[in-house]
């Protein structure tokens, strides 16, 4: 479609993807009962510009929806809901030091670590069955067993929310951290609740080195006594470990971790190891340390506690789940009171990783 033919759609509400009342449960995996008053279905970037141009919508707040697995929802959403939904996956290059590969917003995180690994491109086989969509995945900056993906994303293509203009923007610009990223901040030039991710380009080093070293890792390399793992081995051992010890959404309604480990000083950690001497940390190569906020939440005893339908789940305390009906207000409150027990042990207050609303 031309740049022309886009702009005559743009008014036409008839080509908007949209649903009134929307109901969200299934649109979040941890299940948690809420509605959507507005909700537009984005299949394609040009969708984007359509909800920006039209002439009710364009200028009402907007809330950007992925998988819905990073979401805790206490109540309605009364911003327009844009539900990414942007298909595709493609080689766009093959450099002599990478393949780059673009995905669509809407693409399943999983699907597309499988779809790379089966094409012959390996590299993100770490991030296995991580719950969410490819456009979630730089906001939050998802990390697991020694990889965050952005070691492997190349840039990010956005469209701002006001002007409609599509802009990718190279890695180098996405202030990556630990679960953090310039989409989830609306202060200091954030761009939360300004423009949409609609692709992710991925760099896919070449050739291929294994990400060895997380601890569960090097435990299967001694288990099957497999020293040199290939892609396909990592990826198969990434997912018997999830498995293992992190619910299924579509089992058990979570939103992985709930919060986040927390960094310290070495001074602030020498007093917390003084007062339990097994806590569980990891030195970070900027000389702040990691605590294992779950080893913390466990260790006050919270695992199987609930607030209503929500719980901290038995095998793994830093995950919060839906028992059944949970709502989020249970959510909220079970989150307040571990922040609260892990504060008075620790002298730590603890961040939520998903968004509130
Ligand atoms: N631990 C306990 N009790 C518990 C939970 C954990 O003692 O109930 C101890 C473990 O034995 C281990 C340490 O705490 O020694 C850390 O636990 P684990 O290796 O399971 O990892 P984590 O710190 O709880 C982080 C990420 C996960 C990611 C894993 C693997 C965060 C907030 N979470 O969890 O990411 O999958 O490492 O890399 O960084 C997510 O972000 O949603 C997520 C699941």
């Amino acid at each position: 479609m031309d740049e022309k033919a886009v702009n005559q759609d743009d008014v036409s509400s008839a080509k908007l993807a949209l649903e009134l009342d929307v109901n969200l449960k299934p649109f979040n995996t941890f299940g948690l009962p809420a509605t959507a008053r507005r909700l537009v279905r984005i299949r394609e970037a040009a969708d984007v510009r359509r909800v920006v141009d039209h002439p009710e919508f364009g200028r009402a707040p907007k809330f950007v929806l992925g998988g819905g697995s990073n979401l805790v929802l206490t109540k309605d959403i009364e911003a327009v809901v844009l539900k990414m939904e942007i298909p595709g996956m493609r080689l766009v290059e093959e450099r002599d030091d990478a393949w780059i590969i673009e995905a669509g917003a809407g693409v399943p995180w999983h699907d597309l670590v499988a779809w790379t690994l089966n094409q012959g491109y390996p590299g993100l086989e770490n991030l296995a069955l991580i719950p969410g969509t490819v456009g979630a995945a730089p906001v939050q900056n998802i990390g697991a067993y020694g990889l965050e993906v952005q070691d492997r994303i190349e840039s990010v293509e956005v469209v701002d929310l006001v002007t409609g203009r599509a802009v990718r923007l190279p890695a180098s610009v996405c202030k990556f951290g630990y679960r953090d990223s310039v989409f989830k901040h609306s202060d200091f030039g954030g761009l939360a609740g300004k423009s949409v991710i609609t692709y992710v380009r991925f760099a896919l080093p070449k050739p291929w080195r294994p990400v060895l070293g997380y601890l569960e890792l090097e435990r299967k390399m001694s288990e099957t006594g497999i020293t040199a793992p290939t892609a396909r081995q990592i990826f198969d051992w990434v997912c018997a470990i999830r498995r293992a010890k992190l619910p299924d959404p579509a089992v058990i309604g979570n939103a992985g971790s709930f919060f986040k480990n927390p960094l310290v000083t070495a001074e602030q950690c020498r007093d917390i190891i003084g007062r339990d001497p097994s806590v569980v940390h990891y030195q970070m190569p900027d000389g702040q340390i990691k605590l294992a906020a779950g080893w913390m939440i466990d260790a006050c005893g919270w695992k199987g506690k609930a607030v209503g339908g929500a719980a901290v789940y038995e095998r793994q305390a830093l995950v919060l789940v839906n028992r059944g009906e949970a709502r989020g207000a249970e959510v909220v409150t079970l989150a307040r009171a571990i922040q609260e027990s892990v504060y008075g042990r620790f002298g730590i207050r603890l961040e939520p990783e998903p968004v509130l609303l």
